[in-house]
């Protein structure tokens, strides 16, 4: 019987995990002495590779000094320093910033800022959400709550149906990056429809702007966020932006707001913002939403604080990450990923493929059955490759370090794949 408990696992059926003994670079080294390309960077979180020189000496030097004070009360440079580097670089006007420990709980803290807005001005009517379809904002309650609803089966979290706040949902945007511009009108039109009819119980739109991830990895166009911004507006509804996944360039901008050019309410990160050391995310908000909590009554503040919010590690891991991200011009490297994924896919076709979506350093090929995946990942490991399909999804989010080679190794094994299948 396993020890540990695995994730998204049926520990009956699971085949057994691959022992990781280290990582350097793009690849993760297996104690059976065979090394992988991380063709996922362990969940789109280690954005320069595994085992980065600048990242570690910056991280012993943090031990060194300070490895943890809680921010309750205390604070601390590396805290200070994440916040302003924060600030300095995301959408101009998210200008406050709430640390917390993972993805979800940066969404869970999001949803809470967007109730306790309106309660802190009197309107406590606004406590539902509006979401789409296909989203996946995390694994705890309010994150399960606004991801791709119950009854839009298989939906990840079905077991857990009729345990959670009912909120409102339409459909995901259909009219993909370039968009066809029929499509994009019903989809703001949808949208529109919606926020008409329910936003006095509205407190905010949640969305993973431009690409949505565990999903169902549907791209859409910046025109619909600038729509969602405009209709937000309008009808006094705060937008929030989950960019967990998309954040730190995975879909070609620093951030998919950038695509847009616009600012949403709230917004959160995690995954690369700690470039796959360790968990942490962010919260920032507009200075609107901030001073709403700004009063002389103790019941306006925010009722959260996680014990390792602003981890002088996790915060000096980040603030060194994007030293790194700048000096060394990442984005550059990311659109030359997207130049090779373009290259090595637009040709490529197979009946059991239905599409393939690329976008900033992420390529999707998406199948018409679970089934034509099964085996896949036990053949990208004989191949020397790290992928995780999952549903009928394969897709790989390399490191933004990964030589033009190595990553033409994950597109060729993801196309031999297809080519083996009858
Ligand atoms: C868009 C998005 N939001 C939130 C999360 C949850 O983050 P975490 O796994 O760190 O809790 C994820 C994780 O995959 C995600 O992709």
């Amino acid at each position: 019987m396993s020890k540990i408990w695995y994730p998204y696992a049926q520990h009956k059926t699971m085949t057994a995990p691959l022992q990781v003994e280290s990582a350097h670079g793009v690849y993760l080294h297996l104690s059976d002495g065979r090394h992988l390309i991380d063709g996922i960077s362990s969940w789109w979180s280690a954005i320069h590779g595994h085992n980065h020189p600048i990242i570690n000496d910056a991280l012993h030097q943090q031990i060194e000094r300070l490895s943890h004070a809680m921010l309750g009360g205390l604070t601390h440079e590396p805290a200070q320093e994440c916040a302003e580097n924060l600030i300095r670089i995301c959408p101009k006007g998210l200008n406050h910033v709430f640390f917390s420990d993972s993805g979800s709980v940066g969404c869970e803290i999001a949803l809470k800022m967007a109730i306790q807005f309106w309660r802190n001005q009197g309107n406590t009517k606004k406590k539902h959400f509006l979401a789409l379809k296909k989203g996946y904002h995390g694994d705890t309650f309010g994150a399960m709550s606004v991801g791709n609803p119950e009854d839009d089966c298989p939906s990840m979290h079905d077991v857990f149906s009729g345990t959670m706040p009912k909120h409102f949902f339409i459909d995901e945007p259909k009219m993909g990056f370039i968009p066809d511009s029929d499509q994009l009108k019903k989809d703001i039109s949808q949208l529109k429809i919606c926020l008409e009819a329910h936003h006095n119980d509205i407190a905010a739109f949640i969305c993973e702007p431009i690409m949505q991830g565990a999903g169902g990895f549907n791209l859409y166009c910046p025109d619909y966020l600038i729509a969602a911004k405009e209709l937000c507006e309008h009808y006094n509804v705060l937008l929030i932006f989950d960019e967990v996944a998309t954040g730190f360039g995975r879909t070609g901008t620093l951030f998919a707001a950038n695509h847009a050019n616009i600012t949403p309410d709230i917004m959160v990160l995690g995954k690369a913002f700690t470039a796959g050391y360790m968990g942490h995310s962010a919260t920032l908000s507009t200075s609107p939403v901030f001073d709403t909590f700004h009063d002389d009554d103790f019941k306006k503040a925010l009722m959260h604080g996680p014990t390792f919010m602003g981890n002088p590690l996790a915060c000096t891991i980040a603030n060194t990450s994007i030293q790194i991200f700048e000096s060394e011009d990442y984005i550059s490297k990311i659109r030359s990923i997207e130049q090779t994924l373009h290259q090595e896919f637009s040709s490529f076709t197979h009946p059991h493929i239905t599409d393939i979506r690329i976008c900033g350093a992420t390529a999707v090929v998406e199948v018409c059955d679970a089934t034509v995946l099964q085996k896949v990942q036990e053949y990208a490991v004989n191949h020397g490759v790290w992928l995780r399909p999952f549903d009928r999804f394969l897709y790989t989010t390399p490191p933004y370090t990964i030589s033009n080679e190595c990553l033409i190794q994950i597109c060729r094994v993801i196309k031999d794949w297809f080519s083996i299948q009858s």
